[in-house]
């Protein structure tokens, strides 16, 4: 963290506010055109910010009611070995990976804004006691959960009782071939995963997905990977090949057929890291505004940190990044499966 960013996050409450009013005011007054109804509509405008300050709503400045998406890596440790992937390389330690309650709270915090509350990694399914627990709470306030999983840890008990809490799970296969699979995934887990995805099917049924990374090393797989979902009766999803520290590559003409003004939907998103750092996308290191995190929910308080002056900013920064994560699953308004 840069020592600017954390002098902000220590100011009194007082200066809090004197901020936070006029980081909100002076973007708005440079939208007004007509100058002279300047004083008029500042006065509205501070009455609607005197109001979401004192009640302190957790809609403020998100997308309202069920409008945003829950993203937790819950941990970047992983059983497996993707040459696509390298967040196995950086495992968190102990101290560092973020104590369950602090999550529930958030979750419990959240839950009016949610949509959808995402489980990746890393395996989220290391952590399978912690998975669960937010899958009940998730569904005491009736938000949808996915996790994604590499399919090594799935159990019998664990599809049970998922499959009674009703959410979806998504295992991710970017081959069927037995002898690419290692080299896929460092390890020799064919056998187990495709085991694990006939045990998943009969508990989930149609909440089972598929999702592949569509790359050099795969386009010639995934047609068949898609074959097997329409015979399975489940929804397939890919995602390009993106850096993510592996050694793939992407392939060329993936954006020919998409219209590239699309817009990045990542401002949905509230993104936590294993150590409970928040950020608004998980390629935040793109946006020099977003490179540190704008806060850590076993410290501070979700909606405060969603409220804070540099955040909004970096809401606003959204609306036009053109990345090429704009297309991963997580950043589209809606995932369309094929
Ligand atoms: C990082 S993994 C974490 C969850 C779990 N370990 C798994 O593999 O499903 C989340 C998703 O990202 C995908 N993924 C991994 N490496 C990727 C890459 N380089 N580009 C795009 N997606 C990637 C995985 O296939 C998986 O569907
Ligand atoms: S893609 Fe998933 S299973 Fe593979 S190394 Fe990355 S986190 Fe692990
Ligand atoms: S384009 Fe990438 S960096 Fe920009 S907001 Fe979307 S996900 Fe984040």
């Amino acid at each position: 963290m840069s020592l600017i960013y954390r002098r902000k996050a220590n100011q009194s409450k007082i200066m809090d506010t004197v901020y936070d009013y006029f980081g909100e005011m002076r973007p708005f007054v440079k939208r007004i055109d007509k100058k002279w109804l300047i004083p008029l509509m500042v006065f509205l405008k501070t009455i609607e910010w005197s109001i979401y300050r004192w009640y302190k709503t957790p809609v403020r400045r998100f997308y309202g009611i069920k409008g945003n998406e829950l993203i937790y890596m819950i941990t970047s440790r992983c059983n497996e070995r993707c040459a696509k992937c390298g967040i196995w390389k950086n495992p968190e330690s102990d101290t560092e990976h973020l104590q369950i309650a602090a999550f529930i709270d958030c979750l419990k915090t959240l839950h009016h804004n949610l949509y959808q509350v995402t489980l990746t990694g890393g395996e989220p399914l290391l952590f399978m006691k912690d998975v669960l627990l937010i899958a009940e709470e998730a569904a005491v306030h009736k938000v949808p959960m996915i996790i994604v999983t590499n399919g090594v840890l799935v159990t019998e008990d664990f599809l049970k009782r998922y499959a009674e809490l009703g959410h979806i799970l998504v295992f991710s296969i970017d081959t069927l071939e037995k002898e690419k699979w290692g080299n896929f995934r460092g390890k020799d887990t064919y056998d187990k995963v495709m085991s694990n995805l006939q045990l998943a099917h009969k508990f989930l049924g149609g909440k089972l997905r598929i999702q592949s990374v569509y790359a050099e090393e795969t386009k010639n797989d995934i047609p068949k990977i898609k074959e097997l979902c329409k015979q399975m009766n489940i929804q397939h999803v890919s995602q390009p090949y993106m850096d993510f520290g592996g050694v793939w590559h992407g392939v060329k003409q993936i954006y020919e057929n998409k219209n590239d003004n699309i817009i990045c939907a990542a401002r949905k998103n509230i993104c936590i890291y294993p150590n409970g750092d928040v950020v608004k996308c998980f390629d935040h290191y793109r946006i020099p505004l977003a490179k540190e995190s704008l806060g850590n929910i076993e410290k501070e308080n979700i909606i405060e940190i969603l409220c804070r002056k540099r955040s909004t900013e970096i809401s606003k920064i959204m609306k036009t990044c053109n990345f090429p994560c704009k297309y991963l699953s997580c950043n589209v308004p809606e995932i369309v499966y094929e």
